[in-house]
């Protein structure tokens, strides 16, 4: 069989994204739209060539080092843009050509692309669209085959009217191409040198193109602004969603459930509806995740429940409860059957096996061991306006309600911690601390205090009148 090879054009600045982002490394689910085509095209094609200009270290740093990259230092087109990368391509072979802003198409469909090329010229990939506008259309001759492509800045009103685009996904008889390519020329509305152009001097030529109608359009969507971003999104997010529950994950409003690309998700996990789980996160089997849940780069094991809340860049062990309202920041290692209840935010932590933070509380730069209790409102005071200082507790500790601990600290393991105490100092193991100032009852001060408000209140409310 004959070699093939691929090149992907996405050297354009994508003006009409209005972004000072290149337009192939915007994010679709997660990862740069650049990504997912060159996945495909890396699936069928050996050693993929990628052209870059507009924001091209941009490109490659973020795409990576393992892939060919050819340089169009100026971007004259997408003829052009395909000439900068022929240096690097063998003298003859099949070549698919495709654009980094049509993330949708899969190996599949390039396999097909491929198959229907035969040993035609080229063979362009064209679809059927209700609204062709901003595409390039596919002019058929009477006899049905696919005269030329002209762009919608020179189309006449007539060839307006055509439904059929140009995906901008071609393959090419290298050849051929090698001996087209150079005859291009810039006499257009845009004054570049347009790729399509070259089927009409081929077939002027007496070569065979060829047009392989793909009939599920939205695989060529192309990216060229921010809705039709938002569009492929939506299409992706279907795809990844529908993958996961034929793995076993149950949905329950999978229109409302935001999953990036390389997120792994166990079965039997059930997710809720207003859910986010964005980045490299990796969760376990028998999870209830949502509803409102946002997790970010995250690992969480087995069997955990996590309700309205946040968790970021942090490990939850088995059985772990987090929320409703939480707010895990980076850098906690929660354990196993760890209870994180509502209004609680913890960061930089490790919460051993069992401990519960039921609510209202903040754990800063603490080590936490195992069967710990951190009653309501304790605060774990890390930061002394100037450093953050790090605190530990030790297993089976009672911190009592409102306390306040000043870190850094160390509390030895079974320290109870009176209601209200404010602890400056280490608490060995054991021991119980208290400091809250005596009380006083003062006998009628309070029934008096009452009355003397109320009289003033009554005071106030008649001079307004
Ligand atoms: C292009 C096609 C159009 C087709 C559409 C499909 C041309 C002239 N037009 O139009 O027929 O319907 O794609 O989506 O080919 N690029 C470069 N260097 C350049 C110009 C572009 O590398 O100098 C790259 C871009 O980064 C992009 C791809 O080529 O990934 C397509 O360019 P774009 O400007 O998006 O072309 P369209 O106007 O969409
Ligand atoms: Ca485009």
């Amino acid at each position: 069989m004959e070699e093939l090879r691929a090149v992907i054009l996405a050297a354009g600045e994508g003006k009409r994204m209005c972004s000072s982002v290149p337009k192939v490394l915007h994010p679709l689910c997660g990862r740069p739209m650049l990504n997912y085509i060159l996945d495909s095209a890396a699936a069928v094609a050996d050693d993929p060539i990628i052209v870059i200009g507009h924001g091209a270290s941009l490109v490659r740093e973020s795409i990576g080092p393992q892939w060919s990259y050819a340089v169009q230092e100026e971007q004259l087109g997408t003829g052009h843009a395909l000439m900068q990368a022929l240096p690097q391509l063998p003298e003859e072979g099949r070549l698919l050509v495709l654009c980094g802003d049509t993330p949708l198409l899969e190996k599949r469909h390039l396999e097909q692309l491929i198959r229907e090329h035969n040993d035609n010229a080229a063979t362009v990939m064209t679809t059927e669209l209700a609204d062709p506008s901003g595409y390039g259309r596919g002019i058929r001759d009477s006899d049905g085959s696919v005269l030329r492509i002209v762009e919608e800045s020179d189309a006449s009103t007539a060839e307006k009217e055509v439904r059929e685009i140009n995906s901008g996904t071609y393959c090419f008889d290298l050849k051929l191409l090698r001996c087209f390519l150079p005859r291009l020329s810039s006499e257009n509305a845009q004054q570049e040198y347009y790729l399509p152009e070259i089927l009409t001097l081929m077939r002027e030529q007496g070569h065979r193109i060829g047009a392989y109608r793909i009939d599920a359009w939205p695989v060529a969507l192309g990216i060229n602004d921010r809705c039709q971003l938002a569009e492929a999104a939506a299409i992706m997010r279907e795809r990844i969603n529908r993958s996961l529950m034929r793995q076993g994950v149950t949905m329950i409003d999978p229109s409302s459930t935001y999953i990036d690309y390389d997120v792994r998700i166990g079965a039997d996990t059930v997710i809720w509806p207003q859910t986010l789980i964005e980045g490299r996160t990796v969760i376990g089997s028998g999870c209830r995740i949502g509803p409102a849940v946002q997790i970010i780069n995250a690992e969480i094991h087995d069997e955990v429940m996590i309700r309205q809340s946040t968790v970021e860049e942090s490990v939850l062990e088995t059985a772990v409860r987090v929320g409703p309202f939480a707010n895990i920041r980076p850098g906690c290692r929660i354990g196993r059957k760890v209870k994180i209840g509502d209004f609680v935010e913890v960061k930089n932590s490790v919460i051993g096996a069992g401990s519960k933070l039921p609510h209202l509380s903040y754990a800063g730069d603490a080590d936490i061991e195992s069967g710990v209790n951190l009653g309501a409102g304790v605060i774990i005071v890390n930061f002394d306006g100037r450093k953050k200082h790090r605190s530990s507790i030790g297993a089976g500790s009672f911190i009592g309600c409102n306390s306040s601990l000043i870190s850094p600290l160390e509390i030895g393991a079974g320290a109870f911690v009176a209601a209200g105490t404010t602890v400056t100092r280490d608490i060995p193991a054991g021991a119980l601390a208290i400091n809250r100032t005596g009380q006083k009852n003062c006998a009628g001060v309070g029934e008096r205090l009452l009355s003397k408000n109320s009289q003033q209140e009554k005071e106030a409310t008649k001079e307004k009148k």
